[in-house]
Formats: C-alpha cells, sequence, structure tokens
C-alpha cells in the first residue's frame, strides 16, 4: 500500500501543510504572514503567534483537499530547524501532539535538504523527472546560499556557502534601500524587466574557492545611493529601474561564477536550483544559457516549490520514513542545523 506523510513546515513565516501519497503530490496549502510586512522585515515573536493561529486550520485543508482520513496518514514529517526556535516549535508541538494522538512516527527534517529534495515530488507542475545522483545544487533562500553535492537523497555535502549574508538577503536588504516593500526580491526582479543591467557596476567579492560573500555588495550599493542621493535627491526615483537590473545582475554573476566552478571542479553536470531566490527570472534565464553552453542538465524547481512550503518537508519525510529514522518523542527544534 502506498505510504502517506503529513508535512508540515513552520521555520519562518509561512504556514504550510503538505499531503503526498509515496512521491506524489495531494495537496500544499500555505499560509503565509502580511503582519510583518510594515515592519520591513519577519518579527519572530509575531510569527510565532500567527503560526499558532494558522496550524490547525492549514493542516485540516490540507487533508481536505486531499481527500485523505486522518487514519490514513502513516507518518507526519515537521521542519526541525534550521529556522526561528519560536516558529519551529509551534510545527514541532504541533506534530507531537498530531502524532501522539494516532500512534503514528514523528520525522525530523533540515529545512535546507527539504529544499534541495523538492525535485523528488510528483506533481502536475513538477511531472516526475528527477536529477539523477550526483547533482549539484545551487541553494538560494532567504537565510542561506550554499552550493550542496548531493549523494544521495540523505547525504549531502556543503562544498560552498555563504560567508556572511544570503543572496536572498542581500536582495532583501537593497531593495528596502530603494524604497520596496518585504521581502523585496520579487519586486527587483520585476523592476529589472525594465531596467538597463549595464548601467551601474557594483562591488563584486574577492573570494577565493566556492564560498559567497554578499555583504560588500550591499554596502557598496548603499555608499553608492548615498552619494548620489546628495547630488540629486530623487536619484532613486529616477533610476529605480535600471538600478534593480544592475543589482540583480551583479547578484547573478556572483552565483554563476560559482556555481561555474563548482560544476568544474566536482565534474558534476547535472544541476538543479533550490530555495525562494531560485525563483528570480534573471538567474533562471542565466543558468539556463549556461546549461546550454555547457551542456549542464539543468533542474529548475516550479514557481510554486521555490519559497517555503510542506511538499519538500514531506518529500524528504517520505525518504527517512522508507529507511525508518524516526524521531524520538522528545525532540526539540534547533534554530542552527548542519548536515
Ligand atoms: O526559501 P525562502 O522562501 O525562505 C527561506 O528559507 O529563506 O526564500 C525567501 C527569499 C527572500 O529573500 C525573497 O526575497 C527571495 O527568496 N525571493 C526572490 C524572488 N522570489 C523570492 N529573490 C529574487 N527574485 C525573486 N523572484
Ligand atoms: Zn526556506
Amino acid at each position: 500500500m502506498a505510504t502517506v506523510i503529513l508535512g508540515i513546515e513552520s521555520s519562518c513565516d509561512d504556514t504550510s501543510a503538505a499531503v503526498l501519497m509515496d512521491r506524489k503530490l495531494l495537496s500544499n496549502v500555505i499560509a503565509g504572514q502580511d503582519v510583518h510586512r510594515k515592519y520591513g522585515g519577519v518579527v519572530p515573536e509575531l510569527a510565532s503567534r500567527a503560526h499558532l493561529q494558522h496550524i490547525v486550520p492549514v493542516v485540516d485543508r490540507a487533508l481536505k483537499e486531499a481527500g485523505v482520513e486522518r487514519s490514513r496518514i502513516d507518518a507526519v514529517a515537521f521542519t526541525r530547524g534550521p529556522g526561528l526556535l519560536g516558529s519551529l516549535l509551534v510545527g514541532t508541538s504541533f506534530t507531537k501532539g498530531f502524532t501522539a494522538a494516532l500512534g503514528i512516527p514523528m520525522i525530523e527534517v533540515n529545512h535546507l535538504q527539504a529544499h534541495i529534495l523538492v525535485h523528488f515530488i510528483e506533481s502536475g507542475e513538477t511531472g516526475s523527472l528527477s536529477p539523477a545522483f550526483p547533482f549539484l545544487s545551487l541553494l538560494v533562500s532567504g537565510g542561506h546560499t550554499q552550493l550542496v553535492e548531493v549523494k544521495d537523497h540523505h547525504h549531502m555535502k556543503i562544498i560552498g556557502r555563504s560567508i556572511d549574508d544570503a543572496a536572498g538577503e542581500a536582495f532583501d536588504k537593497c531593495a528596502k534601500l530603494l524604497g520596496l516593500p518585504y521581502p523585496g526580491g520579487p519586486h527587483i526582479d520585476r523592476l529589472a524587466g525594465e531596467g538597463d543591467p549595464l548601467r551601474f557596476k557594483f562591488s563584486k567579492p574577492r573570494l577565493e574557492g566556492l564560498d559567497y560573500s554578499f555583504s560588500g555588495l550591499k554596502t557598496s550599493f548603499l555608499y553608492y545611493l548615498r552619494d548620489r542621493i546628495k547630488e540629486d535627491p530623487d536619484f532613486v526615483e529616477k533610476h529605480k529601474a535600471d538600478l534593480a537590473a544592475s543589482l540583480q545582475k551583479t547578484i547573478i554573476d556572483i552565483l554563476m561564477d560559482k556555481l561555474r566552478k563548482a560544476a568544474k571542479q566536482s565534474g558534476i553536470s547535472r544541476i538543479a536550483l533550490a530555495g525562494g531566490v531560485s525563483a528570480n527570472s534573471g538567474l533562471r534565464e542565466a543558468v539556463e544559457e549556461e546549461a546550454g553552453r555547457l551542456g549542464w542538465q539543468l533542474f529548475i524547481p516550479p514557481l510554486g516549490y521555490t519559497t517555503d512550503n510542506a511538499a519538500m518537508i514531506a518529500i524528504t519525510g517520505y525518504y527517512r520514513y522508507l529507511k525508518g529514522e524516526y524521531a524520538s518523542e522528545d525532540i526539540a527544534p534547533v534554530a542552527r542545523m548542519y548536515f
């Protein structure tokens, strides 16, 4: 009989529940939190309170949409970390209560591994094509930027990471300087489509190896704007699209440079994108172009699976379930988690 996994995601500001039957996605419900918008970033205390309000209705809806009875669920997979502790605590506590009541196992999932395994979900949007092993994942989110060598569903090795800000953070912080709402990544993406990416030049890090750095770019963007605004207070308004396009191009160039290097060094030509920033249209175009040039086999997640969702938690939980890797009842969430 097919395995049914309920996935729960609550690591940041999205409460999500998904139901998976083997690899097939039956439902994926996501409740975002508008409450953070006016603060220009996620407020942890408000996030955990909103998770508390959302979690029961979100799980209820996921089960209804899937047409699955509680008694049919084999296990619940939940995000243990990394993320905001108060937010993670809501998903973890819910999972403990739910699995105890049903007498079924709970499975801990690393949120970052889950982003990477999103390509194994079967749905109308994703189809059933998933990367063969090994493959190289460029994981670009609001909290992380990593190059990961994926050996199988369970074994992954980080071969490059950001030593400071994540790529998504660079998008969001620079967007804020342009007066754009949080999260700024999608706004930069949209504006960039109307601007000239070669109009402005911003500094790129000179870092050996496969590690990334984005804090210098943010500072160079800030100083550049500050100097120009001194000369012309309307500078940002007049050049918003060109600034967005040039900034986006710089971030993509930085990402692509190390991705190319990682592919060459590892000899792996199956490349998969993951994480919120992989929704970026410029990045998608850039990897597609490079794939054509270098003969990479490319795996780009459908837009709905780039940002945080419980479908990715459920698929990761599914593979752990097959190996009998269950969590103990006294498991606690962790803000930092490595693999
Ligand atoms: O993976 P994710 O949903 O959450 C984390 O685990 O961090 O990623 C969120 C990040 C935010 O920084 C957001 O600005 C960025 O993904 N993002 C984008 C786009 N869509 C989302 N960045 C650039 N272009 C986009 N289209
Ligand atoms: Zn994420």
